[in-house]
């Protein structure tokens, strides 16, 4: 077999696995292109919260299985961990304040968004107007990895519309 020789990409320097500079680490995942998210589930009292997450991607078609992953410092960590239902909106190209808006500390995130609400009775989080896709998931599992929680959903209901999605990459929002 012959034998694969690792190839030095200009400008970005070669770091030996065992000493993983925090910013080269966030870099290279950054380097992996993914759409954005916005992740709403009900807080005990039925108020809404919502958070921006770029983690989230699909597992399984049978089951329908969904996964995203939360920091374990975040404040809505004890949120999502007590909440049984969660929902994913998958962001269109021209929301990008929107992404902005939910990783934000404003101090309502949801004051002036087009939301769709479920009816009455209907404990499905709210999910954003407008958005490209949606998941309304039962959460199935969720497992702490390292430093973040591993969240597991069974899709219950979706749907799609047309449009570009909204792209995350190295930082920077750009439209697809
Ligand atoms: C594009 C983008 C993607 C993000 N993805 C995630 C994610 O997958 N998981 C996560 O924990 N935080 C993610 N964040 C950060 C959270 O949105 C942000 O920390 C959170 O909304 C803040 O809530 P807090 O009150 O807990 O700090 C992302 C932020 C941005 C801008």
């Amino acid at each position: 077999m012959a034998a694969v020789r690792a190839r030095h990409i200009p400008g970005l320097p070669i770091v030996k696995s065992h000493t993983f500079d925090p910013l080269a680490l966030r870099r290279a995942f950054g380097s992996f292109a993914t759409g954005v998210t916005v992740i709403t589930a009900l807080d005990e009292a039925g108020a809404p919260v919502g958070m921006t997450a770029n983690s989230f991607g699909s597992i399984s078609l049978d089951p329908p299985l969904v996964q995203w992953s939360l920091r374990i410092n975040s404040g809505l960590h004890p949120v999502f961990v007590r909440a049984e239902r969660f929902a994913v909106s998958v962001l269109r190209s021209d929301q990008e304040s929107l992404a902005r808006r939910f990783a934000s500390r404003v101090a309502n995130r949801f004051e002036g968004v087009e939301m769709v609400v479920a009816p009455p009775g209907d404990d499905s989080p709210p999910l954003i107007a407008d958005a490209i896709a949606h998941f309304q998931c039962r959460k199935v599992n969720d497992i702490r990895v390292g430093d973040h929680e591993l969240f597991i959903g069974q899709v219950l209901s979706v749907e799609t519309a047309p449009g570009a999605p909204l792209l995350f990459f190295r930082s920077q929002f750009q439209a697809g």
